[in-house]
């Protein structure tokens, strides 16, 4: 199969297509013919060395994935040959990523594609969603909380946002000036692009997805602080303990996410799509910032 592979330490130019063997497959695996990758900020980081992961080399990067299964392992049981599939796949817990022909992993990491989308564009939502999921599970929102949503405009923030929306709570954002009108009609109460501008004291909650630590002086006594960036978390402070949210593979949480989209409650945009001898260009242009959607990877 054909697969984009790193092999050292590097920029973008360290991304090269090769043919390699299929990954083996067991009994509780399937076989994905990919549709697209998604590249995620996680993907420049394991590529750079920003992350403390060790790969074997030549490794193949990425953890979203949408496609067709092939095969199943004997005892597979919520799939078959010919249903379309999207997953999330902890890429440096795996041989493989998902930035190849062919992604073979265990049942549970995969959930039935949503349909209103097509089958490649399906694959911005695994990473982007399940992580906008995990972390508003860490906390406890009463009904009707008002929330601050830093980085709202990006994949997960947006998530997040749709999410709150869709449960009933408020939600302002920090983001650019340019994406102001677009998150004031998706829902948000108000949009900030300065922290220097944010009320202390006033939120029920913080999620942070862009890193704004200082967010957490908007955040009322005993409210909730919440972040999914790599960056020092504040210290804990008048009843608030920060929390951090790393995302973790689910199948059935995926089915839930895609429900969402299949109903038309969430959807998260494309910005552009490449070919796979094209991933240089693809990590080039979201770690130059400013994309809006999801960039994709096609076999
Ligand atoms: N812990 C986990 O499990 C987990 C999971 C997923 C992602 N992450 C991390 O979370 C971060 C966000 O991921 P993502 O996929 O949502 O990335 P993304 O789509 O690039 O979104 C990030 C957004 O934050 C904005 N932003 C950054 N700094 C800002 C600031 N100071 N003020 C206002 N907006 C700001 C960016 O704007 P510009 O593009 O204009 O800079 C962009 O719109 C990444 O660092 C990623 O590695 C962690």
């Amino acid at each position: 199969m054909r697969a984009v592979v790193v092999t050292a330490k590097g920029g973008p130019d360290v991304l090269t297509v090769t043919d390699m063997d299929e990954p083996d497959s067991g009994p509780g695996d399937i076989t994905v013919a990919v549709a697209a990758a998604a590249v995620n900020p996680v993907d420049l980081k394991t590529r750079s060395g920003f992350l403390p992961i060790e790969l074997t080399y030549p490794a193949v990067l990425g953890w979203d994935v949408s496609g067709t299964v092939v095969a199943v392992g004997a005892s597979v049981t919520r799939f078959a040959p010919g249903d379309n599939v999207i997953g999330m796949i902890a890429q440096p817990a795996h041989r493989f990523g998902t930035y190849a022909e062919r992604v073979v992993a265990d049942e549970s990491l995969f959930a039935h594609a949503p349909t209103g989308t097509s089958l490649v564009h399906a694959a911005a939502i695994p990473l982007a969603a399940l992580t906008a999921v995990q972390l508003l599970d860490k906390i406890t929102l009463p009904a009707q909380s008002t929330v601050l949503v830093t980085g709202a405009a990006g994949a997960v923030g947006r998530t997040a946002s749709a999410l709150l929306l869709i449960r009933g709570h408020r939600v302002d954002a920090l983001a650019r000036e340019s994406d102001v009108d677009d998150l004031l009609a998706l829902g948000s109460r108000r949009v900030f692009t300065e922290p220097a501008d944010l009320q202390a004291g006033v939120y029920d909650a913080v999620v942070d997805t862009a890193g704004v630590v200082d967010t957490i002086d908007s955040v009322h006594d005993d409210g909730a602080y919440v972040s999914i960036e790599d960056g020092d978390q504040p210290e804990p402070q008048r009843g608030i303990t920060p929390g951090k949210s790393y995302v973790n593979e689910d199948g059935p949480g995926l089915e839930q996410i895609a429900a969402l989209v299949s109903a038309g409650a969430l959807s998260i945009p494309i910005a552009r799509e490449f070919g796979f001898a094209e991933a240089p260009q693809a990590h080039s242009l979201l770690a130059a910032g400013g994309t809006r959607g999801k960039v994709l990877l096609i076999p």
